[in-house]
């Protein structure tokens, strides 16, 4: 299965940045923003962050524009998606624009072409871990959880941004009516692989609910410190705590 996932990932990476800001109205860069904007950290500490399924390396960017001293190590086991994300990252020149930070942009982020199940990490590495779209990707979300409770130092954050199965009708209608129709026929002839982007919306119809995720957070030794809808529940963010030691 996760050989499906990967294959088809990379399949749509030449495209996958400009549908997302199409699919989404240009949404997505909000919800990212607003993403990040929860990591409860100072932006003047050097936060070392994960940034896991990461993609073309968006969420990984919000990060590094965000917290000027950070450093971000970016997982994911598509190198097709992580080499179209590095293409933006060279195209910003180091400590120049918005981007501006202590060290050259190409230093302070490092992507890793990795199973985010087994990922490379010593234990209690990172301060924060964060995820957009990508926890429903995997195989077995205990076991990630399970990863991500081990990279991460006790008091650290997890944030989960994810499009989780709708419970109220109303999202529901939307989420079918979009998934069904629309996400098939642009995402279909935009990259040319439209069962992509009808797996894309069957992963959510087969996903857990909101309120199903946090009950795993907490089995997985999380406790929840926020979660919230983004545009009337289209999608949702997660925030949870890996409790401090001795706690
Ligand atoms: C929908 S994309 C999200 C990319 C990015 N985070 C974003 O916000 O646009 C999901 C990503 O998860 C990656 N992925 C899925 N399962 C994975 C796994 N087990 N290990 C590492 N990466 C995985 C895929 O290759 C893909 O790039």
């Amino acid at each position: 299965m996760s050989e499906q996932i990967k294959n088809l990932f990379s399949s749509i990476s030449p495209t996958y940045d400009g549908l997302n800001h199409l699919l989404s109205l240009n949404t997505d860069r909000r919800w990212r923003k607003r993403t990040i904007g929860q990591i409860s950290f100072s932006k003047e500490r050097p936060v070392a962050a994960l940034d896991l399924c990461a993609g073309t390396l968006d969420l990984s960017l919000e990060f590094l524009r965000q917290y000027p001293a950070g450093k971000v190590w970016a997982v994911d086991f598509s190198h097709d998606m992580l080499k179209h994300g590095l293409t933006k990252v060279r195209a910003h020149s180091p400590n120049e624009g918005p981007l501006r930070g202590s060290a050259p942009l190409q230093k302070r982020i490092h992507a890793i072409c990795a199973d985010g199940l087994q990922m490379p990490f010593p234990t209690e590495f990172f301060d924060v871990v964060f995820c957009g779209f990508g926890f429903r990707n995997f195989d077995d979300q205990t076991a990630a959880l399970k990863e991500i409770h081990r990279v991460l130092k006790p008091d650290g954050q997890l944030l989960i941004l994810e499009f989780f199965r709708p419970t109220n009708s109303l999202t529901r209608i939307f989420h079918n009516t979009y998934g069904n129709f629309i996400l098939p026929l642009i995402g279909g002839l935009i990259s040319g692989r439209k069962e992509a982007y009808r797996y894309l919306h069957r992963s959510i119809a087969d996903f857990y609910s909101l309120e199903e995720c946090k009950k795993l957070f907490e089995h997985a030794g999380f406790t929840i410190a926020n979660a919230k809808n983004f545009s009337m529940g289209v999608c949702s963010l997660i925030v949870g705590k890996k409790p401090p030691l001795g706690v």
